[in-house]
């Protein structure tokens, strides 16, 4: 943990506490009866459904006496069962309509939305045989292991990128910062490579996606925990794009803001407006310091930061449109409407926002190289201020 001039501070070590004590918590006593949500979704029984959530829902009363932790892993719980009513057509508030209450009294206590989100599914999941889950498949066990063994890496990168923002370009710690990020997010591509060799793109698309549907609350709709509710834009946004003025991408970004760990949030916040990495060590190696080795050093392993987002988009990307393409054609579904639902991510999103991040990213790269040569060209204004 750093000190002083941030406003926020995040530790690793309690975050990861945190994961382990919330799933460990077992609040509603449903360890054994959710582990039935499996076989009833394989029957599609959404009877069954229904009463294991009016059995697993606490009352009004526990639910003020629960803390954040114990509310997150409640909400855990319960999301089990919306994800699954949800994915056989029911809208639970329909049927249970005291939900609304009850999630938003939870949602409230852990500061988080009503609902279950990607940190509830994955690294607030407890492990082995308490593990939940929807369909109980090696796939949705695999693709729950790919995001966790990419969270906790990915988290400490957005901290030590908060570390690079205070650290001076031309000291030895730039460089050594950027190395500690680029071995941290080897884990990160570890989680995609996970999902590219063990989660069956048809498999994800047809049967898997459906679980992370949005359910109504509040008479509005409230994202189910798809991974892309990991907080990458986080990352994105301290490295180069706290300043970035494309529209569709800022839209994306706030539109998830609501669903990542509160801390996650205030990192997020405590740079908005602010500028980026890449635009800060640009405006300065555009005629603001003398040239030395080691600001270019500092430089190039920044850039080599960058690349590490392509590393991850290029073949998440492909994992993508793989899945989509294995998407039942129109004439093959009874419900037309489900096609157009089939070709859009949990969060709503076609696959081209995932180029359309991966654009900018390369622009962001490009810009930065672009820097680079500048700041190292013989002939160049600042090659003449060395004389
Ligand atoms: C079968 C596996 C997967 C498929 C088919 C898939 C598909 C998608 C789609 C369609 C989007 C667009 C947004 C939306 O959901 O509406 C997306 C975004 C995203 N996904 Fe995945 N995904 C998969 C696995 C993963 C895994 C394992 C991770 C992380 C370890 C991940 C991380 C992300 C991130 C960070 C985004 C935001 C876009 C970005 O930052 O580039 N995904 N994914």
């Amino acid at each position: 943990m750093h000190s002083a001039p941030f406003s926020v501070e995040v530790s690793v070590t309690s975050l990861a506490q945190e994961n382990e004590y919330i799933s460990n918590l077992d609040p509603l006593k449903a360890d054994q009866l959710i582990q039935k949500v499996p076989f009833l979704n394989l029957k599609k029984d959404t009877i069954e459904l229904v009463l294991l959530l009016v059995d697993i829902m606490p009352s009004m009363h526990e639910i003020h006496t629960f803390d954040k932790y114990q509310a997150s892993a409640a909400i855990r719980d319960i999301g089990f069962l919306l994800g699954s009513l949800k994915r056989h057509q029911v809208e639970p508030v329909n049927i249970i309509p005291e939900l609304e209450d009850k999630m938003n009294l939870l949602g409230d206590k852990s500061g988080l939305p009503p609902r279950d989100t990607l940190l509830h599914y994955t690294v607030w999941n407890p492990t082995d045989s308490r593990r939940r889950t929807y369909t109980g498949t090696q796939d949705e066990l695999y693709l729950i292991d790919s995001v966790v063994v990419a969270m906790a890496p990915l988290v400490k990168c957005i901290i030590l990128l908060r570390k690079l923002h205070l650290t001076p370009l031309n000291s030895p710690e730039f460089k050594a910062i950027c190395q500690e990020i680029f071995t941290l997010f080897e884990k990160v591509i570890e989680g995609i490579v996970m999902a590219r060799r063990k989660v069956s793109p048809s498999y994800f698309a047809n049967e898997l996606r459906f679980y992370f549907d949005p359910i109504t609350l509040n008479n509005r709709e409230y994202l189910g925990p798809g991974a892309v509710e990991m907080p990458m834009f986080v990352f994105d946004h301290l490295l180069w794009s706290s300043d970035c003025q494309d529209e569709e991408y800022r839209i994306f970004k706030e539109t998830y803001l609501p669903y990542i760990h509160p801390e996650m949030r205030k990192v997020y916040h405590e740079f908005e407006d602010k500028s980026s990495l890449v635009s800060k060590v640009c405006r300065l190696a555009d005629g603001q310091i003398e040239f030395n080795n080691m600001i270019l050093d500092s430089l190039k392993s920044l850039s080599s930061c960058c690349r590490l987002l392509k590393s991850f988009r290029m073949p998440h990307k492909k994992i993508a449109e793989e899945a989509y393409a294995h998407t039942k054609k129109p004439e093959l579904l009874s419900d037309k409407n489900e096609h157009i639902q089939r070709n859009h991510g949990s969060g709503g999103y076609s696959t081209d926002i995932l180029t359309h991040i991966l654009n900018l990213t390369n622009q962001k790269i490009e810009m930065l190289d672009l820097c680079i040569s500048n700041f190292q060209a013989p002939d160049s204004g600042r090659d003449m201020s060395r004389n």
